[in-house]
């Protein structure tokens, strides 16, 4: 399963990236927001620093305002892949930016026939929320497990992209699964690697080491 971090602050990406652990990065309008700088700037950032899929989002819901902001961010590097919105128009973006090669990542998914929908058009990837399922009290992981056995049943390519994530049991429950992708913020991706017999047994092993004669 490929990891990409959910984030638009540069330093956080940065330290992921130099510990080996991310394949790409998602952004969105509200993790934009949150690093209070232009979005441009922060696509053209990571796009130096990260070799891999970066998603930005377009906000347009008109056909004609979604493929503008589409072909300009397309522009910023090559590696950008367009974020849309789960919308009948929006299966008319991805189908003209899948034909001209444009990578697509279909957004705010909620349902199985949401996503096939976007195989359908020809997405991509397809980023299904499951925390924010979980949030209303929908097993937001039941939802990765129809998606994947209905895009096996017919070969779709489409790549399931579990967003939303709010915690490691989600990491680990996508990876059994079978996701394609898992996109994880920072906090939670730092808490992969937390476990209370790593830090006794860390501790214990430098204790040890003070004991043996030098
Ligand atoms: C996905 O690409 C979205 O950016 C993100 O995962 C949404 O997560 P949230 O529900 O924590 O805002």
């Amino acid at each position: 399963m490929k990891f990409f971090i959910d984030s638009a602050d540069i330093k956080e990406i940065q330290d992921c990236w130099e510990m080996g652990l991310i394949d790409g990065v998602t952004t969105n309008p509200s993790l934009a927001a949150k690093a209070g700088r232009k979005y441009d700037d922060i696509l053209k950032d990571i796009a130096g620093l990260v070799e891999g899929p970066i998603s930005a989002e377009t906000i347009s819901l008109d056909l004609e305002g979604m493929l503008k902001e589409a072909y300009h961010f397309a522009k910023i590097h090559k590696n950008i892949v367009i974020k849309i919105p789960m919308t009948l128009t929006g299966m008319k973006g991805v189908k003209k930016l899948a034909s001209e090669g444009i990578k697509t990542n279909v957004t705010v998914t909620f349902s199985a026939n949401q996503a096939l929908l976007a195989a359908k058009a020809g997405a991509t990837y397809v980023s299904p929320f499951v925390g924010r399922l979980d949030d209303i009290s929908e097993v937001g992981m039941d939802l990765i497990q129809d998606i994947r056995t209905i895009y096996d049943n017919y070969d779709f390519k489409t790549q399931i992209l579990v967003a939303s994530i709010r915690h490691p049991i989600h990491v680990r429950d996508a990876a059994l699964i079978g996701a394609d992708v898992a996109t994880i913020p920072y906090s939670v991706i730092k808490q992969l690697a937390q476990h209370p017999l790593t830090d006794i047994g860390i501790e214990k092993f430098i204790k040890d080491w003070e004991k043996i004669p030098k």
